[in-house]
């Protein structure tokens, strides 16, 4: 099947062509309006998202080499995410499915994070999956194909939050996860020994103790010294993050005795994430799956991925035609608000 994926749940418009060769085209039309804020403003991401939406598109066929013709089946992301962002892609995707009689498929953002991985792995099941984004941290069980168990999430703020939002109080421009990453390079992680929220109990996760503790020290600082030890700081500040996150991920094989994991979303891009992940699969001889860069923040490859699995999936019990008579196929929990 050729399968076009569409995504636009928060500010990355972006589409991909995926076919039995792989994935052949993956655009991304990032926004840069929101940086001046601070944050994602909504009503400017849809604003943008609709500017840009018709061009992704194109361009993400163009680059494929592929006519719009010749698309077996759209996969959108129908949610978690910004209601008016969503609205967007999914009216795109409505249009273009109606006019061309292609099979229309809704993607869940979440799974779609998790089967990002299975671009360039072979999965197998049952598999642990450490979800890290902007929106969500979450471990889920997946026994098979689709069947996903959420076992733990975090209480308050998300891993990619608390980068954002601790880079926001050190003056780093949105989104500051992958900057504090860059910066932590040159730090030292043990320079200052920030809480680790939950880290001796479950599997949920607590991040909003962390941004107060970082909080609280800067302001006992004096701004020569903050700029001296920023390195410092946001290496002590990822070391935080990321070892209750491989800490948590390590527990919850455990107790499910499963041997196998996958990280996923756009804290997965984190490099002292990826290397801890690389020394506990090395460690407890465990398969953990990474996602490549371009795979692990938002991306349409991972909705078209998905988008395949999904149609495997209905095609098992439906044909082509039954499915575009429906219209709007509902993935069960596609449709979930962001929490
Ligand atoms: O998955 P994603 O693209 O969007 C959501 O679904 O939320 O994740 C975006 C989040 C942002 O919070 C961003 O700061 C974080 O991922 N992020 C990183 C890195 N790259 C992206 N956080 C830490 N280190 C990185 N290298
Ligand atoms: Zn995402």
């Amino acid at each position: 099947m050729n399968i076009l994926g569409i995504e636009s749940s928060c500010d990355d418009t972006a589409a991909s062509v995926l076919t039995e060769a792989g994935v052949l085209s993956n655009v991304i039309a990032s926004q840069s309006i929101h940086i001046q804020f601070g944050g994602v403003v909504p009503e400017l991401a849809s604003r943008a998202h609709h500017q840009s939406i018709s061009q992704t598109v194109d361009q993400a066929l163009s680059e494929a080499g592929i006519s719009i013709k010749d698309i077996d089946g759209i996969a959108v992301t129908q949610g978690p995410g910004l209601m008016g962002s969503l609205l967007v892609g999914l009216s795109f995707a409505k249009g273009l499915a109606l006019n061309y009689g292609i099979p229309l498929i809704g993607v869940n953002h979440m799974d779609a994070h998790i089967y990002a991985n299975a671009i360039e792995h072979t999965l197998e099941y049952p598999f642990i999956a450490l979800t890290v984004s902007g929106g969500h941290t979450q471990l889920t069980k997946i026994s098979a194909p689709l069947q996903h168990e959420i076992i733990g999430k975090t209480r308050d703020d998300a891993a990619g939050e608390a980068f954002d939002k601790i880079g926001k109080i050190l003056g780093l421009a949105y989104p500051a996860g992958p900057k504090i990453d860059a910066l932590a390079k040159d730090g030292n992680p043990a320079f200052k020994k920030f809480p680790q929220g939950l880290v001796h109990e479950g599997l949920d996760f607590s991040f909003s103790g962390l941004k107060t503790s970082v909080l609280y020290y800067l302001q006992d600082l004096a701004p020569d010294e903050i700029q001296k030890h920023l390195p410092d700081i946001c290496a002590s500040v990822s070391e935080a993050i990321t070892e209750v996150l491989v800490k948590k991920l390590d527990r919850a094989m455990d107790e499910y005795g499963i041997a196998r994991a996958v990280i996923a979303g756009g804290v997965s891009a984190n490099s002292m994430l990826r290397d801890k992940i690389d020394v506990l699969s090395k460690q407890k001889s465990v398969t953990i799956y990474t996602p490549s860069m371009a795979f692990c923040t938002d991306n349409g490859a991972m909705i078209a991925q998905t988008g395949a699995l999904l149609f495997q999936h209905v095609y098992s019990t439906k044909k082509p035609a039954e499915l575009l008579a429906e219209g709007l196929r509902l993935h069960p929990y596609a449709g979930q608000p962001s929490s």
